[in-house]
C-alpha cells in the first residue's frame, strides 16, 4: 500500500512521515519541492512536486492508494505562482487529480469547519475519494509568537490573556493522520483535534515561564495595539486572529478527547510541550 505525504517537508507533513515508519509502513512516498533539501529518511521516496502547481502532480500520484492532503490556500500564496484562481480551486484540482490516479482514501488537513479552511474539505469531498477530515484548533507551536519577547525579557505584552483554548501539539495531529492513513473505520468522519486541556494565554505563557525556571508577567494590550503587533508575524490574518481571541474569552474551547481515542496515548500537555521546546524561547 503506496500513501503520498504532501507537504513532507512541513511542521505536520514531515511529522506524519515519522509517524508512518515508526507504525512499520513501508511504502512511503513524500512530496516535496527539492527532494534533496528535504533530506528525508532514505527510506522515503522523495518525489519532486508542488501542491500550488498540479500539473507537477501526476506521477507522485501514480500508483498511490493513500494520502496525507497539506492544506495549500492560494491566500497563503505570495509567490505569484496561482494568480487568478479563487481560494479552494488549486487545492479541487489536486483532489479530482488523485481521484483520476486512483487514490483511495484521503486524509485532509483543514481546519475548523467553516472557518476559511472548509474550502479544503469541500474539494476533497468533491472529488469522490474516501475522505478523513482532520480538524485541528490553535497549534501550540503558535506559541511562537511570544518567543522574541520572552527571549527579550520576563514581560509578555499580548491581548485577549483570559481568552482560553485547548491548543494542539503538531506530533498529536501527525500521529492521528497516520493512525487514520493505516487503519479502517474512519471513512467520511470528521474529527476534531484538540489538547488534553483548555488553558488561557496567560496560563500558558506562565507555563512557558515554568519551563524556563522564570517567573513571566502577562500585559493585556488593548484590542488595536494587539492587532498591529500580531500584524508583524500574521499580516492580514492579524484583525481576524484578533477577533478569534476575543471570541474565545467570552466562550472558551473546550477539549476534545478525540487524539487519545484514536492514538491510544494520551494528548500532550503543554506545559510537557513547554519543557520540549523551551529553547525556542530562549
Ligand atoms: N497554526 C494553527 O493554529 C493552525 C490551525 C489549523 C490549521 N492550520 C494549518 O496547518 C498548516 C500548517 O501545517 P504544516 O506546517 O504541516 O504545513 P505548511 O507549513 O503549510 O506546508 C507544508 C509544506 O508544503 C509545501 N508548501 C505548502 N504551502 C506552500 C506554499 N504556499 N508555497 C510553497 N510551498 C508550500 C512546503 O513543502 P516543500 O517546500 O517541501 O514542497 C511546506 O513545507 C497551515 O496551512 C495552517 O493554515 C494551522
Amino acid at each position: 500500500m503506496k500513501i503520498l505525504v504532501t507537504g513532507a517537508t512541513g511542521g505536520v507533513g514531515r511529522l506524519v512521515v515519522d509517524e508512518l515508519l515508526a507504525r512499520g509502513a513501508t511504502d512511503v512516498r513524500a512530496l516535496t519541492v527539492d527532494p534533496v533539501r528535504a533530506a528525508l529518511p532514505p527510506q522515503v521516496e522523495a518525489v519532486r512536486g508542488y501542491l500550488g502547481r498540479p500539473g507537477t502532480l501526476p506521477a507522485a500520484l501514480a500508483g498511490v492508494d493513500r494520502m496525507y492532503l497539506a492544506p495549500f490556500l492560494e491566500s497563503s500564496v505570495r509567490s505569484g505562482a496561482v494568480v487568478g484562481r479563487s481560494e479552494g480551486e488549486t487545492n479541487a484540482e489536486v483532489c479530482r487529480l488523485a481521484a483520476a490516479a486512483g487514490v483511495r482514501r484521503i486524509v485532509d488537513l483543514a481546519g475548523a469547519k467553516g472557518e476559511h479552511w472548509q474550502v479544503i474539505e469541500d474539494g476533497v469531498e468533491a472529488c469522490g475519494v474516501p475522505f478523513v477530515h482532520l480538524e485541528p484548533g490553535e497549534f501550540m507551536a503558535n506559541a511562537g509568537i511570544w518567543s522574541a519577547q520572552i527571549a527579550a525579557g520576563d514581560v509578555v505584552r499580548d491581548g485577549y490573556g483570559d481568552a482560553a483554548n485547548a491548543p494542539i501539539a503538531i506530533e498529536d495531529i501527525a500521529a492521528v493522520a497516520a493512525h487514520c492513513l493505516l487503519e479502517d473505520g474512519h471513512e467520511a468522519r470528521s474529527y476534531e483535534l484538540t489538547g488534553p486541556e483548555s488553558l488561557t494565554r496567560r496560563t500558558r505563557v506562565e507555563q512557558i515561564g515554568q519551563a524556563l525556571g522564570r517567573r513571566l508577567t502577562y500585559v493585556d494590550l488593548p484590542h488595536d495595539e494587539f492587532v498591529a503587533q500580531l500584524s508583524e508575524a500574521m499580516g492580514e490574518y492579524a484583525a481576524w486572529y484578533a477577533d478569534g481571541m476575543r471570541e474565545l474569552a467570552e466562550h472558551p474551547q473546550a477539549a476534545v478527547p478525540t487524539v487519545a481515542e484514536l492514538t491510544g496515548r494520551p494528548a500532550t500537555t503543554f506545559a510537557a510541550w513547554a519543557r520540549a521546546h523551551a529553547g525556542m524561547f530562549r
